[in-house]
């Protein structure tokens, strides 16, 4: 794809999507990473003299005013790191925008207000993606994060202007494209959360590509209640115990190694004050919930990872948020941190755990996209990419 250095910017309005949908706390940011990832982008555009708008969707305002989800406390962090004043629109359309626009001057920066506050945005209506259109002379897209979605402000809107990849949607494309075509072998996969129905896609991928595919976390369960063992209270998808014996019986087929935990942390409570202990596999009581692994899977997943030369991280271990479940979750973040194997981490929950563990800046790369991350590596084509012109 076409990328922002392929084409000429000094003097014009550049239309920029970001994904600035970052968390908040009683209106302020916990995790400014997805704002900090889109400075070289901003940066290399106000150098060359352009007239940057941003633009970005905050939570799932449903096409209304929603206060709370106002984009001014993005705005002022930008603007905090940057060092420099972002000027804000409290519209996202319309004739004030406009006006504010035309007063803009080179290398100024301004953030229009959350898109998703026209009903057009998610319905990718036409005439919204015209009117952020007639707003720039050109489009650049480096909202990886919100590549999966075809909207006015991700995809529509490239269908009426120059269209090209942002510097940090090169990199994401770039890191995540070389894993699934070019893997470094051994390449290793783990996969976790709780639904076994949201990992599907990526597992079955998985499966083909890597060597050695790890599973954990809640969705682990279903895998154990279909191999005939006692979960007791954990969490399982009946309407897929079938599937995850097809998984085992493929990844067998392939010659692929798959590992399941061998013993796990079952809990009498879903609280920090519950009770714990470790238990085989064919330990579960009839009343505990498996909530974490257990020190032994702990040592042979790290030993997987140690081993490797990719590691492709997606979703946690356990319940990593409260503490005495969060230690298998944490051991591989550790393994992921200490291996020399390049290691990837699927945005979201993952990228959360490692932010928390204090072992974000010794991962290779950590993606900005929760969802869109895992819908590239189960193969498909994002929407706000595939709009982008090509080379
Ligand atoms: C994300 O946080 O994954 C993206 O910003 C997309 O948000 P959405 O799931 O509300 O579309």
């Amino acid at each position: 794809k076409k990328s922002v250095r392929d084409v000429e910017v000094a003097g014009k309005r550049v239309f920029v999507r970001v994904d600035f949908n970052v968390p908040l706390e009683n209106g302020a940011i916990t995790d400014d990473k997805r704002i900090r990832e889109t400075l070289p982008t901003i940066n290399y555009l106000v150098e060359k003299g352009a007239k940057v708008i941003l633009a970005s969707h905050l939570g799932r305002p449903k096409g209304q005013v929603v206060e709370e989800l106002r984009l001014t406390p993005a705005a002022e962090r930008l603007s905090e790191l940057l060092g420099k004043k972002v000027l804000k629109a409290d519209e996202v359309i319309g004739d004030a925008v406009k006006s504010q626009i035309s007063d803009m001057q080179d290398g100024d920066v301004l953030l229009l207000e959350n898109v998703r506050f026209e009903a057009g945005e998610e319905k990718n209506d036409p005439a919204l993606a015209k009117a952020f259109a007639e707003l720039a002379d050109l489009f650049v897209n480096d909202a990886f994060g919100a590549a999966h979605r075809a909207h006015a402000s991700t995809e529509g809107i490239a269908h009426f202007l120059p269209a090209v990849s942002g510097l940090l949607m090169e990199r994401e494309l770039d890191v995540l494209g070389r894993a699934l075509q070019n893997p470094e072998r051994p390449f290793t996969a783990i996969v976790g959360g709780s639904k076994v129905k949201d990992k599907i896609d990526v597992i079955n991928k998985m499966i083909e590509i890597a060597d050695n595919i790890i599973i954990g976390g809640g969705l682990s369960y279903t895998f154990f209640k279909a191999q005939g063992h006692e979960i007791g209270q954990s969490l399982c998808d009946d309407s897929k115990l079938e599937l995850t014996k097809d998984f085992i019986e493929k990844a067998k087929k392939l010659g692929k190694q798959f590992l399941l935990p061998v013993d796990i942390v079952v809990s009498d409570d879903f609280s920090a004050s519950a009770n714990t202990k470790i238990v085989d596999i064919d330990g579960i009581p009839a009343d505990w919930e498996g909530i974490d692994i257990g020190p032994k899977s702990r040592e042979i997943f790290a030993d997987v990872i140690k081993n490797s030369k990719l590691v492709v991280w997606n979703g946690p271990m356990g319940v990593f948020e409260i503490e005495p479940f969060s230690h298998g979750t944490q051991a591989v973040a550790r393994a992921c941190a200490e291996t020399s194997a390049y290691t990837v981490i699927g945005g979201g929950d993952s990228a959360a755990a490692a932010e928390k563990f204090g072992l974000a800046d010794k991962m290779d790369h950590i993606s900005t996209g929760g969802g869109a991350s895992l819908e590239f590596m189960e193969g498909k084509a994002l929407p706000g990419v595939v709009a982008l012109n090509d080379k």
